[in-house]
């Protein structure tokens, strides 16, 4: 029997109200006073309520706040890099008291979960955004989502009656409690976990490939809640997986996964938190490449790599996989990275997501040692639709 890798902090969070626990709360729901909660909770509100953000079982205090931007670490201990927590308005705010319950609802109305509020205080937004993002400069997406947010942030734990619904890739959205299931159903010991935003190109592959190498298995886990809106479409990436995975893996060692969490573009941070969410998953390994979760220019090529080693040994259980730039050389033939090819510059094929967007745009197929061609033709064809929409018109 194959023993799963621990949840961090030791136990998967459950905060799903199910059967007749979910028909009382609703009930007493309806009553209470409620807030109409964005995109970015409502992915908070999926994940920790199905354990993906073990061992929070709700939004952050002040004090696992305090202690998550300055040390990194939650208030128990366990390290822990992105601040969890639910901004409101001043106004809204005042609807409940310390110690009441507040409804949280989506913007289509429905109740989501019931918070116990433990805490109420105001976020230093400035002080929040250099913390954990490393600068105040409002053009990073991650700062400006903070800037835009409520200035008072609620917590305490939760209790889910209704998950966000997904209408599309249903067979994809497997709960960290399922993975893990499949995983051991599938005789995996050693499983990496593959965090990406973009269509799979050939540098995204190799490192997939090379990671496949030494472990059992590889669960691809797009992140599918909120991106900037220059970032490719989640359903048109989906599309790019499986034409990926079905045209060139063996499918008993690929499974796709969706990871329904907001990106932040923390860069560094990020990179632990996506690791945790990934040993939540029941991932063994984590693949951290070059600039992983950054934006711009914001942190340096491998930041993502080198804070793994600011955690003691046993604190982060998940093992990161760390890749350096890798491309396509023309002297060997084939991708590589520094470590192994010593072509010159010239023979290194690399080119920029703005790049490959632009041609993309313009019908152009990217080089195919940059990107499959097939995988050009899936975009290509989404970025028509979309650009003429229904009526042609453009
Ligand atoms: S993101 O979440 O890190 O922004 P992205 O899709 O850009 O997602 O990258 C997915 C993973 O592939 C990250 O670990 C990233 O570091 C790695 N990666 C992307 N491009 C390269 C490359 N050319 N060489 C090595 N690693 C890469
Ligand atoms: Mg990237």
């Amino acid at each position: 029997m194959i023993k799963s890798i621990p949840p961090h902090g030791g136990k998967l969070i459950d905060r799903l109200a199910v059967g007749a626990e979910r028909e009382a709360l609703l009930q007493i729901a309806r009553s209470l006073p409620a807030v109409t909660v964005g995109d970015r909770a409502l992915s908070d509100i999926e994940m920790i309520a199905t354990g993906g953000l073990s061992p929070l079982e709700g939004f952050m205090g002040r004090e696992d706040f305090e202690t998550v931007c300055e040390h990194m670490h939650l208030a128990t201990g366990e390290a822990w890099t992105i601040p969890i927590v639910l901004p409101v308005s001043e106004e809204e705010a005042d609807r409940v008291k310390i110690g009441g319950d507040l409804r949280l609802d989506g913007p289509d109305g429905t109740a989501h979960a019931v918070l116990h509020v433990t805490d109420k205080f105001r976020h230093n937004k400035r002080q929040h955004a250099i913390k954990v993002y490393k600068t105040e400069d409002q053009a990073h997406p991650g700062v400006a989502a903070v800037h835009e947010s409520g200035d008072v942030l609620l917590s305490g734990p939760i209790r889910v009656m209704n998950l966000p619904a997904h209408a599309d890739f249903v067979t994809y959205r497997l709960t960290p409690a399922q993975s893990r299931k499949a995983f051991v159903d599938k005789g995996w010991r050693r499983v990496v976990g593959f965090q990406t935003r973009n269509p799979i190109h050939r540098a995204h592959e190799y490192i997939i490939k090379c990671a496949l190498e030494i472990t059992d298995g590889l669960f691809l886990h797009p992140l599918m809640g909120a991106t900037k809106s220059d970032d490719i479409p989640g359903d048109v990436r989906m599309r790019c997986y499986e034409v990926l995975i079905d045209g060139y893996f063996p499918r008993d060692r690929v499974m796709i996964g969706i990871n329904p969490a907001a990106m932040r573009y923390a860069g560094p941070r990020e990179a632990i938190f996506h690791a945790l969410i990934r040993q939540n998953c029941g991932c063994t390994h984590f693949i951290v490449g070059r600039d992983h979760a950054g934006v711009g220019n914001y942190y340096g090529t491998y930041d993502a790599q080198l804070i793994f080693d600011e955690f003691e040994a046993g604190e982060i259980l998940i093992e990161p996989l760390m890749f350096e730039h890798s491309f396509f050389c023309r002297k060997t033939g084939g991708m590589a990275t520094s470590k192994t090819t010593n072509s010159s510059r010239d023979d290194r094929i690399f080119l920029s997501g703005t790049a490959v967007r632009e041609m993309l745009t313009a019908g152009q197929y990217p080089p195919a040692e940059f990107t499959r061609p097939e995988i050009a033709q899936t975009l290509i064809e989404a970025m028509r639709v979309r650009d003429t929409g229904p009526t042609g018109a453009i």
